[in-house]
């Protein structure tokens, strides 16, 4: 059996599971607050999570602000955009009460399992991280210690709430391993604290930015989900199309009227085809227009949403303060079961 044929069977078979049984799953999932959320990550990762609360599965979502600095010299918006994510996380319908949203450096005892978690794994290891290699390339820089490091963070992330399920890309999957077998070292060498994780590796399309490439911040190619109607359609207006009259889905050949294509039938839930048949022979300027009021249209009610709750930024900090301290209470009962299984308890407190 190949690897895809594998994964698919994990997945349904897990997934099954996941219905049977939804309260013996924790989800723990997040990201890097390095930018304003996008389409990419909505119809990537968060509608994923919305269907996984409505599901009946407790979610921890980490904003991972040690994680931004990996691969750059700078926390500067760091703050803007952990408050544009409640924003969006709120707006598209995350609710608070089962979905426990924090920031990783707010959390002392969470951090403070990279330790123990760093002697479990050698160097090796952690430089033969594809993912690592391939940011660290993409960053044109030298390898910090942390951007080496931060898998085993991550696993912090994971384990410190014993998550055992991570919703993740293909990307991250190599975190993903190395969290599993870093808790497994663990409960060998000590005791058994943690669970090992399992990846859920999602279905959802890779969704297009304007030009055709991975929708990106740093591509410049991306509609975020708090851009009003005038600035979407002002960036697809920007968007590289070509001459000819007649629409045609062709990712290869024709990147750009793809992407547009792929992206409205992502938000009319139909098939790029069927659009470029609508279209027929009316041109890219139809092309866009269709685009944009299909796009504008599907996200209508969550900008009207997101801007109410911008509107009292008072509402944002108390959904973080809540998190935040619901993620401290089960990081301090998973960080003394941690010391208690290493016999690092010399008080009776
Ligand atoms: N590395 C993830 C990303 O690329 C972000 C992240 C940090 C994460 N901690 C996590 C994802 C824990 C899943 C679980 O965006």
């Amino acid at each position: 059996m190949n690897t895809f044929t594998a994964t698919q069977e994990r997945m349904r078979a897990l997934d099954a599971r996941i219905t049977a049984r939804p309260d013996r799953f924790r989800v723990l999932t997040g990201e890097r607050p390095t930018g304003r959320l996008h389409l990419g990550h909505y119809f990537g990762t968060i509608s994923e999570r919305v269907t996984l609360q409505a599901r009946g599965v407790e979610t921890f979502l980490v904003l991972a602000d040690y994680q931004a600095i990996t691969d750059r010299d700078t926390a500067d918006n760091v703050s803007i955009n952990v408050h544009e994510a409640v924003l969006d996380y709120l707006a598209a319908g995350l609710d608070p009460a089962s979905t426990t949203i924090f920031t990783h450096s707010s959390v002392p005892a969470l951090n403070q399992l990279l330790l123990p978690f760093l002697s479990l794994v050698s160097e090796a290891e952690l430089h033969r991280n594809p993912t690592v290699k391939a940011e660290l390339a993409a960053s044109g820089r030298a390898l910090s210690g942390l951007m080496l490091t931060y898998p085993v963070h991550q696993a912090a992330d994971i384990l410190f709430c014993k998550g055992n399920l991570v919703p993740v890309g293909k990307d991250n999957l190599p975190h993903v391993e190395l969290t599993r077998t870093i808790a497994r070292r663990f409960n060998d060498r000590y005791d058994d604290v943690f669970p090992e994780p399992e990846s859920l590796v999602t279905a959802s399309p890779e969704v297009p930015g304007v030009d055709g490439r991975k929708m990106s911040k740093s591509y410049g190619n991306a509609i975020a989900l708090g851009m009003t109607a005038d600035e979407t359609a002002a960036v697809i207006r920007r968007a590289q199309t070509d001459s000819d009259r007649h629409i045609t889905f062709d990712p290869v050949g024709r990147p750009g009227i793809a992407a547009l294509l792929t992206t409205a039938a992502l938000c009319a839930g139909t098939t790029p085809e069927l659009i470029a048949e609508q279209i027929g022979s009316r041109g890219a300027a139809e092309l866009k227009r269709v685009a944009t009021d299909t796009i504008n249209d599907y996200f209508a009610a969550h900008r009207r949403r997101r801007a109410e709750l911008a509107r009292d930024r008072s509402a944002v900090m108390d959904v973080l303060q809540a998190g935040v301290e619901r993620a401290n209470a089960v990081a301090e009962t998973t960080l003394d079961e941690v010391r208690s299984a290493m016999g690092m308890h010399y008080t009776l407190t």
